[in-house]
């Protein structure tokens, strides 16, 4: 399973249920990555996507304990221990983990790829990511150049996890 996150220099991921910033390099970038394979994620995640509704062109598994929660074009899973058996309804399409916070904390142990947008700059933030530099089996296999888009400076990172 792969992950994919935009963090600032302190591995800071959003705000009162927002994103730190928007940038459109890194937003087409997303879609491009995540385009035509399945996205999971958190409610709140989906709920601050533009009119709460899923991406375009992407299957969405939404994780929620509500069992009333209501939304469109989402399948859903209401707990980690579900996932295995709802994902496998996705054949061999590309799995990527698509916060929120909580989310990633939880899946990151399932995870062996992880797709990063280094924000070069601090924001508030009350919603972090664990920082990959920090844990020993995750290793960076591909930096970019850092690239600047409306003034804020940033650089694609992928980080995998060590083979043991
Ligand atoms: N920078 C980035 O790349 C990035 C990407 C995505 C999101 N974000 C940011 O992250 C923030 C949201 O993160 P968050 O941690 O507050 O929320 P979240 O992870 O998006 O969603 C949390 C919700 O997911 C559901 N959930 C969590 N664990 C579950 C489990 N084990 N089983 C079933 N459902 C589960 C619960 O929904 P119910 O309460 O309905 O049960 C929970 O309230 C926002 O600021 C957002 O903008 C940033």
């Amino acid at each position: 399973m792969n992950l994919i996150v935009a963090v600032d220099d302190q591995w800071g991921i959003g705000k009162d249920g927002d994103l730190l910033c928007r940038i459109s390099t890194d937003l087409k970038r997303f879609r491009s990555i995540t385009s035509g394979n399945v996205l999971v994620l958190g409610r709140k995640t989906l709920e601050s996507f533009p009119k709460k509704k899923p991406l375009p062109n992407r299957e969405h598994v939404l994780l929620t304990k509500n069992l009333e929660y209501k939304a469109e074009g989402v399948t859903f899973c209401n707990s980690i221990e579900e996932l295995p058996c709802v994902l496998e309804g996705f054949g061999e399409k590309d799995v990527f983990v698509a916060g929120g916070g909580s989310i990633y904390q939880q899946l990151l142990p399932y995870c062996d790829k992880a797709y990063v947008t280094k924000i070069h700059d601090t924001f508030p933030a009350d919603t972090y990511f664990p920082n990959l530099d920090l844990l020993l089996e995750w290793e960076i296999v591909e930096e970019g150049e850092e690239q600047e888009d409306n003034g804020v400076k940033f650089s694609f990172v992928l980080y995998q996890k060590k083979s043991k």
